[in-house]
């Protein structure tokens, strides 16, 4: 996935840290970064449609760059046959200093109609991935929109849907795993064909007959510590800076265990056969990955 976006890598001088919260417009806070006239902000920066055609994707990414934050997004995803089609939702830092890249994913492969959207998560730090989660989601992602939370602070990231967490990746840097806590990173999203893997490992592919694709997006809100040149400050009704130190609550690990128990469909965790010399080290420290 981060192959798609590469090309809109931008480098941004660091020049300052901020406090901010922000809620703009997509119109203040966004990019369009590929796609031209597939990307579309609409009702005066509200909502933001992203389409899929035979001949492009289209993608955004925040004009900003983060270092820990909040990130909520409502997100409505390809209705009807959407097998082929990826839609994503991540923070990223395309790293060119040879660091390595970090990444915090959600992505949504699509399906056939009638079949089940797959929501995949990935955590990348110092360019190393291979941290997958899959999870089929207990409500139709294209009926409505639905909130989708990156969380991230130092100690670890949480992934929310509905507030609901489905995930938590702990730093644990202590044990030899690294985690992203160095270097700042924009949030995206695209929408983009994948039909060589995506829907049931590749061998359903796009109808580009049922073309053009398109998912919405809207209420982006982040809680977060702004970084560098571009750092025009909008405050935000709602200023919470829980997420600094927000882990799992007994309510928290009830959901999430619920999550895991009934709609989790892949843990790379629990995949033996991927790692014959011996699992992760992270996946014997914490309960909940
Ligand atoms: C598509 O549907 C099939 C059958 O229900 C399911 O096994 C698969 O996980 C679904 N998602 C993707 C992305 O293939
Ligand atoms: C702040 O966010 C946390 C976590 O989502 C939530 O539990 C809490 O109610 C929020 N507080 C306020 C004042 O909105």
């Amino acid at each position: 996935m981060a192959n798609c976006s590469k090309a809109c890598a931008i480098a941004l001088t660091i020049s300052c840290l901020i406090l901010a919260a922000s809620a703009g417009s997509f119109y203040d806070e966004m990019d369009i970064t590929f796609g031209g006239e597939r990307a579309k902000i609409l009702n005066g920066g509200q909502d933001l449609s992203l389409s899929l055609d035979q001949y492009s994707g289209s993608g955004f990414q925040s004009k900003n760059e983060y270092l820990f934050g909040r990130f909520d997004m409502q997100l409505k995803l390809v209705p009807a046959n959407s097998a082929g089609t990826v839609t994503t939702f991540y923070s990223n830092k395309l790293s060119s200093q040879g660091a390595g890249h970090d990444e915090i994913d959600f992505e949504f492969l699509g399906n056939s109609t009638g079949n089940p959207y797959t929501v995949h998560t990935n955590v990348f730090s110092q360019g190393k991935g291979d941290k997958e989660q899959q999870f089929h989601l207990w409500f139709d992602p294209t009926a409505a929109f639905h909130t989708y939370t990156i969380l991230w602070n130092p100690q670890r990231i949480i992934f929310l849907i509905d507030n609901i967490p489905v995930r938590v990746f702990n730093n644990h840097e202590a044990s030899g795993v690294p985690f992203p806590k160095s270097q700042p990173m924009r949030v995206y999203a695209s929408l983009w064909n994948a039909d060589d893997w995506a829907t049931q490992g590749g061998r359903v592919k796009t109808d580009w007959t049922k073309a053009p694709f398109t998912a919405s997006y809207r209420k982006f809100n982040a809680n977060a510590d702004k970084v560098g040149a571009n750092s025009k400050s909008t405050t935000s009704e709602n200023d919470n800076q829980t997420w600094r130190t927000q882990g799992l609550d007994g309510a928290g690990r009830n959901r999430i265990r619920w999550v895991q128990n009934k709609h989790m469909v892949y843990n790379y965790c629990n995949d033996r056969s991927r790692f014959p010399n011996g699992l992760p080290v992270e996946c014997s420290r914490s309960r909940f990955l």
